[in-house]
Order: C-alpha cells, then sequence, then structure tokens
C-alpha cells in the first residue's frame, strides 16, 4: 500500500498569499483558512516518508503532520523524512530543501536538468553533502527509492517528462520558450511492491496523446491545479500572465484539464498546486461545483489517501 499525505495543496505563493488583497483571499486571511504550498509526502511502511517537492512551507508542513515528527526513540536526532523527489526547480518545490539542514541524512532524486540547478547554487549545500546524496532520476523506468543507509524503501517511482517550462526564476528571456528543455517538467508515477500506484503531475501545459495513454485507467493522479481559467490573473488585476505562459494548463475551456481526462477514467482525480486565484478555492462556487460534478476533488492541506 502507499501511503500519501498532502502536505500543501497550493501553487506558490499559498493560499491566501501573503500580499494579496484579491476577494478570495481576503476573505481567506479573515476565516483565517489557509492551505500551503505544494508538496505531497508518500511511503510504504508508514515509518519513512519522502517528500514529493520540498516547499518553502516545509516547516509549518511537518508541524502539522505527526507523521513528519522525530520520535525520541531512534535517538536525540531523527525524522522519519528519508529523502525528497523533485518534479522542477520552481521556488515552491526546492526552497524547503533549505529547511532540512544540515547534517542530516537524506536521499535527494531529481532529473539531471534540476539537480544542476541545484549544483549551480551554493546555498544548497546547507544539506551537507557528506549526508546528503543527490540521486539522479532515470527516466521512463521504474527507480528504487533508497534510504540514505542503501536499503530499499519499498517504493519504485518511474519519472517522465511533461509539456512545461523551465523554472519562472531561470527563464532566459531570449530563448526558445525560455530555455526549457523536456527535462524541467517531469512526472512522476509511484509506485509499491504489490504494484499500487498513483500519478503526481503538479505542472503540466497541455496533456498530448501519449500521456493521456498512460494516465488512461489509473488508480488515481493528482494533477495540475493551477488555474480554473487561462486568463484568470490578467483578468483579476493580478498579473499579466496566462496559465499558458506559466506553463499549466487551466481547468476549464476546451483545451483544459477537466476535458482533458473526461474520458481517461481515472477512479480518482485530484487537483494540487492550486493557485489563490482560482475560484474552486471557495465552496458552493461556480467552479467549485463544475470541479466536483466532472469527479474532481480539490486537494487540502492534509488530505491522506491510500491506493
Ligand atoms: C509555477 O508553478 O508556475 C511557479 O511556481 C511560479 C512561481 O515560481 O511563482
Ligand atoms: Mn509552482
Ligand atoms: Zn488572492
Amino acid at each position: 500500500m502507499v501511503h500519501v499525505i498532502v502536505l500543501g495543496a497550493a501553487a506558490g505563493g499559498g493560499f491566501p498569499q501573503w500580499n494579496c488583497a484579491c476577494d478570495q483571499c481576503q476573505s481567506a486571511f479573515h476565516s483565517a483558512r489557509s492551505f500551503t504550498q505544494s508538496s505531497l509526502a508518500v511511503s510504504a511502511d508508514g515509518e519513512h516518508w519522502f517528500l514529493l517537492n520540498a516547499s518553502p512551507d516545509l516547516r509549518q508542513q511537518i508541524l502539522n503532520t505527526p507523521a513528519l515528527h522525530p520520535q525520541p526513540q531512534a535517538g536525540k536526532r531523527h525524522s522519519p523524512v528519508v529523502g525528497a523527489v523533485l518534479t522542477n526547480a520552481d521556488v515552491d518545490h526546492v526552497t524547503g530543501l533549505l529547511t532540512l539542514r544540515e547534517s542530516h541524512p537524506l536521499a535527494i532524486y531529481a532529473s539531471q536538468r534540476v539537480l544542476g540547478v541545484l549544483h549551480a547554487n551554493s546555498i544548497f549545500n546547507v544539506l551537507n553533502p557528506q549526508y546528503v546524496q543527490r540521486c539522479p532520476l532515470a527516466l521512463d523506468q521504474p527507480v528504487t527509492l533508497c534510504l540514505p543507509d542503501g536499503r530499499p524503501a519499498g517504493l519504485t517511482v518511474e519519472a517522465f517528462c511533461v509539456p512545461g517550462k523551465i523554472a519562472l526564476w531561470l527563464e532566459d528571456p531570449t530563448a526558445a520558450n525560455y530555455g526549457s528543455v523536456p527535462e524541467d517538467t517531469i512526472a512522476l508515477k509511484v509506485s509499491d511492491a504489490d504494484g499500487n500506484s498513483f500519478f503526481y503531475i503538479p505542472g503540466c501545459a497541455s496533456l498530448p496523446p501519449e500521456l493521456a495513454d498512460r494516465l488512461r485507467g489509473a488508480e488515481l493522479v493528482f494533477f495540475d491545479g493551477t488555474t480554473y481559467t487561462d486568463d484568470e490573473m490578467i483578468a483579476h488585476g493580478l498579473g499579466s500572465k496566462t496559465a499558458a505562459r506559466m506553463g499549466h494548463m487551466a481547468m476549464s475551456g476546451p483545451e483544459g484539464s477537466l476535458a482533458a481526462f473526461a474520458d481517461l477514467q481515472v477512479a480518482r482525480k485530484i487537483y494540487i498546486h492550486i493557485n489563490n486565484s482560482n475560484p474552486v478555492w471557495t465552496p458552493g462556487s461556480a467552479a467549485r461545483c463544475a470541479v466536483e460534478s466532472a469527479g474532481w476533488q480539490v486537494a487540502h492541506d492534509g488530505l491522506e489517501v491510500r491506493v
């Protein structure tokens, strides 16, 4: 069985976002209803947990999640967190690594491209290289996740490229697609030894036929829920970028994820990485009703799922 805990359901910035005075964020500030930034925790045994992406809110997420608290019987320094698997180099997915400083054994898995980004930024050396292994994820083949001592953790991940874009902070404005290469955005299929599996795809710009075929009939998919409409940030006066410009597919519209998943027979579909501009945050909104009637669930921090 694979245990999954949603550590953070929101996209970069979280919900509410620190500097956002939009109606939805204001109501979240006033109700103290909040959601942290994009991350899952997964485990085969309930004892050893891998982070899927490491959010800037990681410390708060660990405080909120008893399964991730240190166990005193295991010694004065202990954490159930044994590693992290990264899907891109976005701020909301890598900066949590800095919370995991300093001399603590961990295994970090990412594409060669994203490992190169970490390597180029010496601040990530606060994860003491003597203790923290950086493991390149081979693409399109199952990779056994190992504990820092080398024993298998009972999980495999298959990483594959999905349509997307280089991290915003690494964009080259003069290059085609801002200098993106396919490995900039990967998705993960996480499986246990019995073949139970789920997909984690927090960033995805479109669903070409080969990706649709891969997901058809899946037990569980966590999927990019950044925006409901492609231009909602512009329409609400919150920014100048469409979802497509940010490397995300909107939920609604003929090119959106609701339409793309309609015939894929995925047993359980959960939106994750939801931007603070997305009206699905508001229970009872037309957008929330539309996604729920299409069989989707909107993730929330602390949601636990087993497959
Ligand atoms: C994204 O998901 O597009 C990024 O997290 C955006 C950002 O870094 O603000
Ligand atoms: Mn993001
Ligand atoms: Zn807002």
